[in-house]
Protein backbone atom coordinates (compact mmCIF):
# COMPACT_ATOMS: atom_id res chain seq x y z
CA UNK A 1 0.00 0.00 0.00
CA UNK A 2 1.23 3.41 -0.93
CA UNK A 3 0.67 5.85 1.88
CA UNK A 4 2.42 8.74 -0.23
CA UNK A 5 -0.58 10.21 -1.48
CA UNK A 6 -0.39 12.31 -3.76
CA UNK A 7 2.45 10.01 -5.54
CA UNK A 8 -0.34 7.18 -5.34
CA UNK A 9 -2.96 9.63 -7.17
CA UNK A 10 -0.41 10.79 -9.69
CA UNK A 11 0.10 6.52 -10.39
CA UNK A 12 -3.60 6.19 -10.59
CA UNK A 13 -3.99 8.85 -12.70
CA UNK A 14 -0.86 7.17 -15.40
CA UNK A 15 -2.65 4.11 -14.43
CA UNK A 16 -6.24 5.47 -15.69
CA UNK A 17 -4.55 7.69 -18.26
CA UNK A 18 -5.39 10.69 -17.16
CA UNK A 19 -3.47 13.25 -19.17
CA UNK A 20 -2.54 17.20 -19.25
CA UNK A 21 -5.49 17.01 -21.99
CA UNK A 22 -8.16 15.96 -19.85
CA UNK A 23 -7.29 18.35 -17.31
CA UNK A 24 -7.30 21.01 -19.70
CA UNK A 25 -11.24 19.59 -20.23
CA UNK A 26 -12.09 19.33 -17.12
CA UNK A 27 -11.02 22.98 -16.50
CA UNK A 28 -13.01 23.98 -19.48
CA UNK A 29 -15.98 22.17 -18.19
CA UNK A 30 -15.63 24.42 -14.67
CA UNK A 31 -17.57 27.21 -15.72
CA UNK A 32 -20.63 25.41 -17.39
CA UNK A 33 -20.76 22.80 -14.07
CA UNK A 34 -20.04 25.45 -11.64
CA UNK A 35 -23.16 26.91 -12.59
CA UNK A 36 -24.78 23.65 -12.11
CA UNK A 37 -23.09 22.52 -8.58
CA UNK A 38 -26.34 23.42 -6.30
CA UNK A 39 -28.46 21.21 -8.89
CA UNK A 40 -26.05 18.64 -9.05
CA UNK A 41 -25.94 18.33 -5.10
CA UNK A 42 -29.50 18.57 -4.85
CA UNK A 43 -30.05 15.74 -7.21
CA UNK A 44 -28.08 13.42 -4.66
CA UNK A 45 -29.59 13.84 -2.05
CA UNK A 46 -32.68 13.13 -3.64
CA UNK A 47 -31.11 10.00 -5.17
CA UNK A 48 -30.46 9.19 -1.48
CA UNK A 49 -33.77 10.47 0.34
CA UNK A 50 -35.63 7.69 -2.42
CA UNK A 51 -33.51 4.99 -1.05
CA UNK A 52 -34.24 3.54 2.46
CA UNK A 53 -30.68 2.58 3.20
CA UNK A 54 -29.18 5.88 2.11
CA UNK A 55 -32.28 7.82 3.33
CA UNK A 56 -31.94 6.61 6.97
CA UNK A 57 -28.37 8.99 7.60
CA UNK A 58 -30.86 11.81 6.61
CA UNK A 59 -33.76 11.05 9.01
CA UNK A 60 -34.61 12.14 12.22
CA UNK A 61 -35.46 9.45 15.18
CA UNK A 62 -39.19 10.29 14.06
CA UNK A 63 -38.42 9.74 10.48
CA UNK A 64 -38.75 13.05 9.22
CA UNK A 65 -36.57 14.56 6.88
CA UNK A 66 -33.82 15.99 9.22
CA UNK A 67 -33.68 19.21 6.73
CA UNK A 68 -30.72 21.47 8.51
CA UNK A 69 -28.40 18.15 8.07
CA UNK A 70 -29.84 17.70 4.92
CA UNK A 71 -29.28 21.38 3.62
CA UNK A 72 -25.49 21.27 5.88
CA UNK A 73 -24.52 18.25 3.57
CA UNK A 74 -25.88 19.76 0.05
CA UNK A 75 -23.61 22.86 0.58
CA UNK A 76 -20.39 20.45 1.89
CA UNK A 77 -21.30 18.09 -1.15
CA UNK A 78 -21.46 21.34 -3.65
CA UNK A 79 -18.45 22.10 -2.22
CA UNK A 80 -16.79 19.48 -3.06
CA UNK A 81 -17.88 19.53 -6.29
CA UNK A 82 -16.20 22.85 -6.71
CA UNK A 83 -13.22 21.49 -5.57
CA UNK A 84 -13.33 18.82 -8.29
CA UNK A 85 -13.58 21.20 -11.11
CA UNK A 86 -10.59 23.02 -9.71
CA UNK A 87 -8.72 19.25 -9.57
CA UNK A 88 -5.19 19.19 -9.25
CA UNK A 89 -3.26 16.92 -7.05
CA UNK A 90 -1.35 18.42 -4.79
CA UNK A 91 -0.42 18.13 -1.50
CA UNK A 92 -3.92 19.29 0.15
CA UNK A 93 -6.69 17.47 -2.45
CA UNK A 94 -5.76 14.31 -1.39
CA UNK A 95 -5.47 15.01 2.45
CA UNK A 96 -9.03 16.46 1.72
CA UNK A 97 -10.33 13.09 0.02
CA UNK A 98 -9.00 11.01 2.69
CA UNK A 99 -10.75 12.75 5.80
CA UNK A 100 -14.61 13.03 3.79
CA UNK A 101 -14.00 9.10 3.05
CA UNK A 102 -13.13 9.02 6.79
CA UNK A 103 -16.36 10.61 7.48
CA UNK A 104 -18.00 8.31 5.78
CA UNK A 105 -16.15 4.64 6.98
CA UNK A 106 -16.15 5.74 10.48
CA UNK A 107 -18.30 8.38 10.83
CA UNK A 108 -17.89 11.17 14.22
CA UNK A 109 -20.67 11.74 16.48
CA UNK A 110 -23.65 13.11 15.72
CA UNK A 111 -24.01 11.43 11.96
CA UNK A 112 -22.06 8.61 13.96
CA UNK A 113 -25.59 7.12 15.35
CA UNK A 114 -25.81 5.38 11.43
CA UNK A 115 -22.71 4.07 11.35
CA UNK A 116 -20.79 3.46 8.33
CA UNK A 117 -22.00 4.60 5.17
CA UNK A 118 -21.52 1.22 3.29
CA UNK A 119 -18.72 1.65 0.52
CA UNK A 120 -20.71 0.50 -1.96
CA UNK A 121 -23.13 3.58 -1.50
CA UNK A 122 -19.87 5.83 -2.14
CA UNK A 123 -19.21 3.62 -5.36
CA UNK A 124 -22.38 4.55 -6.46
CA UNK A 125 -22.72 7.78 -5.81
CA UNK A 126 -19.89 8.44 -7.89
CA UNK A 127 -21.65 6.69 -10.43
CA UNK A 128 -24.91 8.80 -9.98
CA UNK A 129 -22.32 11.69 -10.09
CA UNK A 130 -20.49 10.88 -13.53
CA UNK A 131 -24.04 10.03 -15.04
CA UNK A 132 -25.65 13.41 -14.01
CA UNK A 133 -22.18 15.33 -15.25
CA UNK A 134 -22.20 13.26 -17.97
CA UNK A 135 -25.77 14.04 -18.54
CA UNK A 136 -24.93 17.61 -17.77
CA UNK A 137 -22.46 18.35 -20.42
CA UNK A 138 -24.32 16.31 -23.36
CA UNK A 139 -27.51 19.07 -22.55
CA UNK A 140 -25.21 21.99 -22.12
CA UNK A 141 -22.50 21.49 -24.90
CA UNK A 142 -23.21 21.85 -28.82
CA UNK A 143 -20.33 19.74 -29.54
CA UNK A 144 -21.25 16.64 -28.72
CA UNK A 145 -17.80 14.50 -29.15
CA UNK A 146 -16.30 17.94 -27.10
CA UNK A 147 -19.43 16.72 -24.48
CA UNK A 148 -18.03 13.09 -24.55
CA UNK A 149 -14.60 13.60 -24.38
CA UNK A 150 -15.33 15.78 -21.64
CA UNK A 151 -17.47 13.45 -19.42
CA UNK A 152 -14.74 10.58 -20.18
CA UNK A 153 -12.29 13.02 -18.30
CA UNK A 154 -14.59 13.56 -15.53
CA UNK A 155 -14.84 9.77 -15.04
CA UNK A 156 -11.22 8.75 -14.80
CA UNK A 157 -10.74 11.99 -12.30
CA UNK A 158 -13.62 10.58 -10.33
CA UNK A 159 -12.73 7.41 -10.31
CA UNK A 160 -9.06 8.67 -8.63
CA UNK A 161 -11.17 10.49 -5.95
CA UNK A 162 -12.80 6.92 -5.65
CA UNK A 163 -9.50 5.35 -4.87
CA UNK A 164 -8.67 8.14 -2.06
CA UNK A 165 -12.25 8.43 -0.58
CA UNK A 166 -12.48 4.21 -0.27
CA UNK A 167 -9.13 4.03 1.55
CA UNK A 168 -10.54 4.61 4.97
CA UNK A 169 -12.67 1.42 4.03
CA UNK A 170 -10.13 -1.13 2.30
CA UNK A 171 -7.60 -2.87 4.33
CA UNK A 172 -5.26 -4.64 1.80
CA UNK A 173 -3.11 -7.53 2.91
CA UNK A 174 -1.70 -8.09 -0.29
CA UNK A 175 -0.43 -11.91 -0.25
CA UNK A 176 3.64 -11.62 -1.68
CA UNK A 177 4.76 -13.45 -5.20
CA UNK A 178 5.74 -16.88 -5.11
CA UNK A 179 8.20 -17.28 -7.81
CA UNK A 180 8.81 -20.85 -6.99
CA UNK A 181 5.38 -21.97 -6.86
CA UNK A 182 3.86 -24.32 -8.93
CA UNK A 183 1.78 -23.13 -11.92
CA UNK A 184 -1.62 -24.56 -11.89
CA UNK A 185 -4.35 -24.78 -14.57
CA UNK A 186 -7.79 -22.94 -14.19
CA UNK A 187 -8.52 -25.64 -12.16
CA UNK A 188 -6.37 -26.00 -9.73
CA UNK A 189 -4.05 -28.72 -11.21
CA UNK A 190 -0.37 -28.52 -11.42
CA UNK A 191 1.00 -27.91 -14.74
CA UNK A 192 3.70 -29.93 -16.32
CA UNK A 193 7.08 -28.13 -16.35
CA UNK A 194 7.65 -28.22 -20.43
CA UNK A 195 4.03 -27.14 -20.87
CA UNK A 196 4.10 -23.82 -21.29
CA UNK A 197 1.23 -20.82 -20.77
CA UNK A 198 0.27 -18.05 -23.55
CA UNK A 199 -2.66 -15.73 -23.64
CA UNK A 200 -5.46 -16.34 -25.60
CA UNK A 201 -7.55 -13.22 -25.91
CA UNK A 202 -10.26 -15.05 -27.37
CA UNK A 203 -11.14 -16.23 -23.73
CA UNK A 204 -13.33 -13.67 -22.63
CA UNK A 205 -12.31 -14.20 -18.74
CA UNK A 206 -8.52 -13.61 -19.82
CA UNK A 207 -7.16 -17.09 -18.21
CA UNK A 208 -4.54 -18.42 -19.85
CA UNK A 209 -4.94 -21.93 -22.08
CA UNK A 210 -2.35 -24.25 -22.33
CA UNK A 211 -0.31 -26.32 -25.03
CA UNK A 212 2.40 -28.57 -25.47
CA UNK A 213 5.77 -27.23 -26.63
CA UNK A 214 7.12 -28.89 -29.93
C1 LIG B 1 -18.77 10.02 -3.42
C2 LIG B 1 -19.58 10.15 -2.52
C3 LIG B 1 -19.67 11.20 -1.46
C4 LIG B 1 -19.01 12.39 -1.31
C5 LIG B 1 -17.97 13.01 -2.24
C6 LIG B 1 -19.48 12.97 -0.09
C7 LIG B 1 -19.07 14.20 0.41
C8 LIG B 1 -19.26 14.60 1.71
C9 LIG B 1 -18.63 15.73 2.34
C10 LIG B 1 -17.66 16.70 1.66
C11 LIG B 1 -19.04 15.76 3.63
C12 LIG B 1 -18.64 16.76 4.72
C13 LIG B 1 -17.45 16.20 5.45
C14 LIG B 1 -17.01 17.12 6.59
O1 LIG B 1 -17.85 17.42 7.44
O2 LIG B 1 -15.84 17.50 6.59
C15 LIG B 1 -19.97 14.66 3.83
C16 LIG B 1 -20.59 14.35 5.02
C17 LIG B 1 -21.56 13.38 5.14
N1 LIG B 1 -21.99 12.51 4.17
FE1 LIG B 1 -21.21 12.33 2.32
N2 LIG B 1 -20.42 12.14 0.47
C18 LIG B 1 -20.54 11.04 -0.33
C19 LIG B 1 -21.39 9.98 -0.15
C20 LIG B 1 -22.26 9.85 0.89
C21 LIG B 1 -23.24 8.81 1.05
C22 LIG B 1 -23.46 7.67 0.06
C23 LIG B 1 -23.89 9.04 2.23
C24 LIG B 1 -25.02 8.26 2.87
C25 LIG B 1 -25.98 7.77 2.22
C26 LIG B 1 -23.32 10.21 2.82
C27 LIG B 1 -23.66 10.73 4.04
C28 LIG B 1 -22.98 11.72 4.68
C29 LIG B 1 -23.23 12.09 6.07
C30 LIG B 1 -24.25 11.49 7.01
C31 LIG B 1 -22.32 13.13 6.36
C32 LIG B 1 -22.20 13.90 7.66
C33 LIG B 1 -21.12 13.45 8.56
C34 LIG B 1 -21.14 14.35 9.80
O3 LIG B 1 -22.08 15.12 9.98
O4 LIG B 1 -20.19 14.28 10.55
N3 LIG B 1 -22.35 10.69 1.98
N4 LIG B 1 -20.08 13.98 2.64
Amino acid sequence: MIFDWPARMRQMADFVGFTDDDLELLRASGPLLIDRADDLAAAVYEHFLSYPATARYFLTRDGEVNETRLTRRKHSLARWLRNSIEFNIDEQFPVFLLAVGVVHSNPPAPAGRHGSVPARFMTGTISFIQTQIASTLAEEMDDPTAAMRTAIAWNKMLMLQLDVLLAGYITETPTPPRPDAPLMDDDGREIEPEVTVTPDSSRRNGSPQTHQEN
